[in-house]
Formats: structure tokens, C-alpha cells, sequence
């Protein structure tokens, strides 16, 4: 155990860190916190690479739970390179058997040999959804994403044939709700003609906002808009003076603002940060009591453009 790493961020006030803080919204007939956790990060800090420790990423799990987390998103091949650490058996040996609220979403679509990461055919879904209830040990999985393509949504490819198999996955009794990720507004009409679809999960946060079709979309017809990489994948992004200026006057760090203004952007957006340390997850459930006034927002600068 790395003791350093284990140590919790001290507050004034417990309720300032309850994820309850930033409201709920509900995935299909499934009611979450907005401010939940994203689980890439335990294995290791990146998609594949160094072992984390497995202890720590337990203990993160854990604590993110008492803190009132809900809904963790995660996938089966979130794990070291070598393999020995996986999010999804963290999330098992840390949580199960489950608080009767907690809602985990999960990914299919990529598939990993030796030449690296490459997209799945409809063939691969069925061991793909398979592979995650085992290593959740779950007999239903709660919110199945179908993500698609590599770094950028692949406009003009059709999605219909996997999103087909998902959608007998889920009549078969093996998933509840099913998800899109990595996706334009094409893909999403296309999914919903064949079944109902109860969030979105895309590459946005403050510094990269051209994604505000799919959040319209998600908006009027009441599906969660679920950022990836909502801190910009490691805040490099987030070197902003006008986030600074913003932290400043709330007491608080850029990644707390960068949550909040997620969190304030529409009623349908969901935070997922992800972390291994327990001091940024305390710093990032306290995100969730951080009220933006209209002057910050107007600084923020609420939808469109490049933060600058
Ligand atoms: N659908 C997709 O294609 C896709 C792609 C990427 C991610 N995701 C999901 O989205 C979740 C969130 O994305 P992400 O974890 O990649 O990126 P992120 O949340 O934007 O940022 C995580 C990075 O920021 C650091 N961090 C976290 N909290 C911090 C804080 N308060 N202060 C300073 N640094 C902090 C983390 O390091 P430490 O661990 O050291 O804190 C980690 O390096 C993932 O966990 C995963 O569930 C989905």
C-alpha cells in the first residue's frame, strides 16, 4: 500500500463532499448522482501502460461509494499492459456485493491483440458483454455503450449491425439500458431507430467543446450527455487563465471549476472524472456544492468556442 497516496483530503464540511451535491438525473428508469466516476484511471494512467496499485484503486473505489458516487463508468479493457490490473475486477473485489443504487456502465466495441487497439466487429459483442458481466460478476449489466471508432467519431459509418446485436443482448435480459460513445448526430439517430438510447458518451470538456450538436440532441429528447476525459484527460488542456481566475474566486482548483461548468452546461450532462488518488477524488465530489454565478459563466464563456 502507498501509504502517501492513501491519505484524504481534509474539509470543512462532509455534506460539501457528498456526490448528492450536484443533483441526480435519471438513465432510463435508473437514478444517479451527476457527479459520478470514471475507472480508467485504477489500472493504470492512461488506457495501457504501468501497473497501478490495486490496493489503492480498492480504496478509491470504496471511499467514492461512502462519498455518495453512484454510477461508475468503466470497461473491460481498462488494465496494465501486463494485464495484472484490471478496472473492472477493482470494481468487484472493492464493491461487491453492490450497494443496491450503484449503477455501472460499461463499453464494448474496441478489441486489443497484439497489434493494438482496433475496432470489433457485431461477431465480437456478444464475448464482449459476456467478458464484463464475469468480470463484474454481474448477472445484468446496468448501461452498455457501443463505442465506435478510434480517436475521432467515424462519420459515415453505420453502426446498425452491432447496435442491433446490443439491442437483442438487451432483450435477452443481459443489459438494461444501452449507450453510444464516440459518436456524431447520425450514428445517434441511427441507434435510436433500432432501440432506445440512454446516454451518450463523447470527448468534451471546456477546452474542447465542438460537440454541441450531439449535447442539443441529448437535451431535447432527455439522454445523458456523459463527457470523456471531462478534466481533459489530465488537465494539460486546462491551463487557462480564465479558469484560474474563476478557481480563485471560488477557493477552488481548475479541476473543480472544469467539473462545475460541465455540470452547469445542461441538466442532462453527467461528470465521470477519473482518478487513482483519493485526495483528487475528494477534490473532485466537492466539485459537485461549486455554484457558478452568471459572471463566472459569462467568464467561462457557457456553450461554443474555444476556451482562449
Ligand atoms: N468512451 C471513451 O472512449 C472514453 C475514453 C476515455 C475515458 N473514458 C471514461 O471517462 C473517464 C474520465 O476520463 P479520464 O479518466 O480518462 O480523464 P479525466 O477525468 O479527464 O482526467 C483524469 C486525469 O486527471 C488526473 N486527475 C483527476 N482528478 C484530478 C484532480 N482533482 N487534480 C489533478 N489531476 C486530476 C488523473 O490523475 P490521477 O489518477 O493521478 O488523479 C488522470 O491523469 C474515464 O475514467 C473513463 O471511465 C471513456
Amino acid at each position: 500500500m502507498q501509504g502517501e497516496s492513501l491519505m484524504t483530503f481534509q474539509h470543512e464540511n462532509a455534506n460539501e463532499r457528498h456526490a448528492s451535491q450536484a443533483g441526480t438525473l435519471n438513465l432510463g428508469d435508473l437514478t444517479i448522482n451527476r457527479l459520478g466516476f470514471g475507472a480508467m484511471r485504477l489500472s493504470t494512467n492512461g488506457i495501457s501502460g504501468q501497473p497501478r496499485d490495486p490496493e489503492v484503486g480498492r480504496a478509491v473505489l470504496r471511499r467514492a461509494v461512502e462519498l455518495g458516487v453512484n454510477h461508475i463508468d468503466t470497461a473491460a479493457f481498462y488494465q496494465s499492459r501486463d494485464g495484472s490490473v484490471r478496472a473492472n475486477t477493482l470494481i468487484r473485489e472493492a464493491l461487491s456485493p453492490y450497494p443496491p443504487d450503484l449503477v455501472i456502465a460499461t463499453k464494448v466495441g474496441p478489441v486489443f491483440g497484439a497489434g493494438g487497439p482496433a475496432q470489433g466487429t457485431a461477431a465480437d459483442l456478444r464475448a464482449l458483454v459476456e467478458d464484463n458481466l464475469k468480470t463484474l460478476g454481474l448477472e445484468r449489466l446496468d448501461l452498455v455503450y457501443l463505442r465506435i471508432g478510434m480517436m475521432e467519431p467515424p462519420h459515415g459509418e453505420s453502426l446498425a449491425e452491432r447496435f442491433e446485436v446490443l439491442a437483442s443482448l438487451r432483450e435477452e435480459g443481459l443489459i438494461r439500458h444501452l449507450g453510444l460513445s464516440n459518436v456524431d448526430t447520425t450514428h445517434l439517430a441511427e441507434a435510436r431507430a433500432i432501440a432506445p438510447v440512454v446516454a451518450v458518451q463523447n470527448h468534451f470538456h471546456i477546452a474542447r467543446r465542438d460537440d454541441v450538436a450531439v449535447l442539443d440532441v441529448c437535451a431535447e429528447n432527455g439522454i445523458a450527455f456523459v463527457p470523456f476525459f471531462p478534466l481533459g484527460g489530465g488537465r494539460s488542456d486546462l491551463n487557462d487563465p480564465r479558469l484560474a481566475r474563476v478557481a480563485a474566486r471560488h477557493g477552488a482548483s481548475v479541476s473543480q471549476i472544469a467539473l462545475a461548468w460541465l455540470l452547469a452546461l445542461s441538466p442532462v450532462t453527467l461528470a465521470i472524472p477519473g482518478t487513482a488518488s483519493l485526495v483528487h477524488l475528494e477534490e473532485n465530489i466537492a466539485a459537485g456544492s461549486i455554484t457558478l454565478t452568471p459572471e463566472d459563466l459569462a467568464d467561462l464563456g457557457i456553450t461554443g468556442g474555444e476556451l482562449r
